[in-house]
Formats: structure tokens, sequence, C-alpha cells
């Protein structure tokens, strides 16, 4: 097949585009470096990876990417949940209009499948943990959330307006290798600049379920070839959580420090910042019912994905 990944020179972008060209399709690359990065595709682009270095924003750059492809994964977007509350346009552009306009090119060029990476932040905070795919009302506490909320809307009146068909994954915290965003990375940088002290946002007691990479692409290209309806909707995750004093106990053993730990106590109860989901765990029997199974939990991901960071970065 001929497929588009927007966002490919990201973390997860790079990974499936990975995926995706060992089993022999043709892949393009839609990115605009924001935060992608040119050495993860390095190897692909002489593999015959097609790199259209563009925007998302500007309809031009897409139409130039998605001419004669059958399916795209969408990906590009900014996925700082955190942004929100500092700039409240970003989600608007990044993750809103940016899928709009993916959308109307789909729609002109009659490009009939997307897989949107969506997110466990449009839950909210549920009520239901394990929060089933099923669950309601969805009630984002982020504008990130509210901006996957809003594309995953948009994606599914495309569908049934103009016969697409999509797969709407929500993930859970993803890790590994090229991850360069979220608590593991921030807690090696934090300790390579002082290593007698690392700084936790929040309280410490935030839990949250942590998805490896190499399951979570296994699980995307899994759900896309096992859809059945118009509009299918898969939690990702994995089966346990962690709390961020774990993650922090983990990362300081990686790199053989014992540090102190100074809280900032957060704001709301001890979440990290505005908009962050304090707990957060997806019920992934939807995915494990059809054969799909994760292959290490919560901790061991974080533990795999600090060793890189240590390794590599
Ligand atoms: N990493 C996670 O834990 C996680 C969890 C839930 C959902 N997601 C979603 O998965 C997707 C990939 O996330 P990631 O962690 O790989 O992030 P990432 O920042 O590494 O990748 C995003 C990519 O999109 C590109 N991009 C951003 N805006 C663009 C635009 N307007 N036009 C073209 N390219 C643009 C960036 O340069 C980057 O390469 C995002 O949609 C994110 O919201 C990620």
């Amino acid at each position: 097949m001929h497929i588009l990944v927007t966002g490919g020179a990201g973390f997860i972008g790079s990974h499936l585009i990975d995926a995706l060209m060992e089993q022999g399709h043709h892949v393009v690359c839609l990115d605009n470096f924001s935060s992608g990065r040119r050495e993860f595709i390095a190897h692909r682009l002489e593999q015959g990876l097609k790199l259209v270095e563009g925007d998302l924003l500007n309809p031009n750059h897409i139409r130039k990417a998605i001419k004669g492809c059958d399916l795209v994964y969408h990906l590009a977007a900014n996925p700082d949940v955190r942004r929100g509350a500092e700039d409240t346009n970003v989600h608007l552009g990044q993750n809103i209009l940016a899928t709009y306009n993916l959308l109307e090119e789909m729609r002109r060029q009659k490009i009939a499948t997307i897989g949107f990476t969506s997110s466990s932040t449009v839950y909210g905070e549920a009520k239901e943990i394990p929060t089933p795919e099923s669950y309601g009302p969805l009630v984002p506490i982020s504008l990130y959330g509210a901006s996957k909320l809003a594309a995953e809307a948009l994606i599914s009146s495309y569908c049934h307006t103009f016969d697409l068909t999509a797969v709407l994954y929500r993930f859970a915290n993803v890790v590994g290798p090229r991850s360069t965003h979220g608590v593991t990375y921030d807690f090696v940088n934090k300790l390579r600049a002082d290593p007698r002290q690392l700084e936790i946002l929040g309280d410490g007691t935030q839990k949250k379920s942590y998805l490896y990479i190499e399951d979570c692409i296994q699980a995307m290209l899994f759900a896309m070839d096992n859809r059945q309806d118009r509009v299918e909707i898969f939690n990702m995750g994995s089966q346990d959580w962690v709390d961020v004093r774990t993650i922090a106990d983990i990362v300081a053993q990686e790199m053989n420090l014992s540090p102190s730990y100074v809280f900032t106590g957060g704001v709301d109860g001890g979440r990290g910042w505005k908009g962050d989901v304090k707990i957060m765990r997806l019920a992934i029997d939807k995915l494990r019912q059809m054969g799909w199974e994760p292959s290490c939990g919560s901790a061991e991901a974080i533990r795999r994905t600090a060793r890189w960071i240590i390794e590599s970065l």
C-alpha cells in the first residue's frame, strides 16, 4: 500500500514508519520538524521513504504528500498537555485545524481510511478505572484533551458524511526509545543537571499506565487490520500502572543515583499542572479479546525508556 504518516519524524511516527516499511509498504512522511528529528528517519530515507517537509496548516503541503495514498496515519500534533494552560491557541491549530485540513484533502482525493492517534485525556477524570472505550460522558480537563476529542468528532463525522473509515487510537502514555518528552525524559534531564536532588511536579501520587513503544506499534497495526466498524475506537495501554514516585526511583536506580526528592505539591490536590489527570488506566479488554497482548507492564516500560534516554540522548 501507499501510506502517508503525518508526524512521521516524531517519536511514535518514526517507529510506525519502521514497521510499515518492514512490511513492504511505500511510505510518505509529512512533518514540519517542530518536535520531530531527522535522525529518527534518516535510515529509512536511504531505503526509499519519501519525505515531504511541510505543515498540516498549509493545505498545499498536504496535497503534495497525500497524492496517490490509500491510507493515512495521522500522528502530527502538539502532544504537550501542559502547553494548553499557557497558550490556548496551540492545540486548536496544531491538533484541530490540522486534522480538518487533512480530512478535507482526504475527502477531495477520495482517500478512504485514517488511523488517528487520540489519547486517554479525552476521558477527563473518569470515574470508572480501568476505563473502557464505552465510558462517558467524555469531559476532558485539558485543552489538549479537548482538541483530541474534537478531532475524533471531526473524523467520525467525515466518515459518516463522506464514506471514510477510521480507527481512533486512545493511547495511555507511550514511552520508549526516541521518546523526547514526558516524565522519564524530564527526570533524566533534571538529574543530569543536579544529581543530588530531584524536583517532582505534584505530590508524587499521580498514577498512570505506560505502554512500551513496540507494543504500541503492534497494537496500532493489529487494530487497523482487525477493524470492523466504520469508526472503531481502541484503548491502548498496559495492564497496570505506576506512580510518579516509583518512576523517580526507577530513573535514579538506572542512573546509579540516590537523590532526595522535592515535591512541588502541585495544583488542585497534587496534580503536576493544571489539566493533569491524576489517575489513569485504560481497559484494554477489547483488543485483548481480539488477540493482542502488551509484552510488558508500566514499570518495565519506564525502565527500558530510562535506559535508552541515559545511553542515547
Ligand atoms: N507519546 C504519548 O504518550 C502519546 C499519548 C497519547 C497520544 N499521543 C499522540 O500520538 C501522536 C504522536 O505523539 P509523539 O509522542 O510521537 O509526539 P512527537 O512530538 O514526537 O511527534 C509529533 C510529530 O508531529 C510533527 N508535527 C507537529 N505539528 C505538525 C504540523 N502542523 N505539520 C506537520 N508536522 C507536525 C512534529 O514535528 C513531530 O515529528 C500525537 O498525535 C500525540 O498527541 C501520544
